[in-house]
């Protein structure tokens, strides 16, 4: 069992998608989060996830520090 810290996501903006990516020899999407501006997500890289994208503005605190995804504008 994969088990890794916290991140947490919190959208600038309105319909910020946090989507998590397979682990494996296939990469895709499996599944993809909407969070309004504001609304926070707290997530974990698991066993079914081995990464996640994010798109739109939110900042994202993990354990090597806070990053900024920027908007399009
Ligand atoms: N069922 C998914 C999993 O266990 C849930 C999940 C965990 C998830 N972390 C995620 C979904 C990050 C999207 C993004 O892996």
């Amino acid at each position: 069992m994969t088990q890794t810290d916290y991140i947490v996501i919190q959208a600038k903006e309105d319909g910020v998608n946090v989507i998590g990516l397979t682990r494996g020899n296939d990469t895709k999407f499996h599944h993809s989060e909407k969070l309004d501006c504001g609304e926070v997500m707290i997530a974990q890289f698991t066993d079914h996830t081995s990464a996640m994208k994010i798109r739109g503005k939110a900042d994202v605190h993990t354990a090597y520090g806070v990053v900024s995804s920027e908007g399009k504008d």
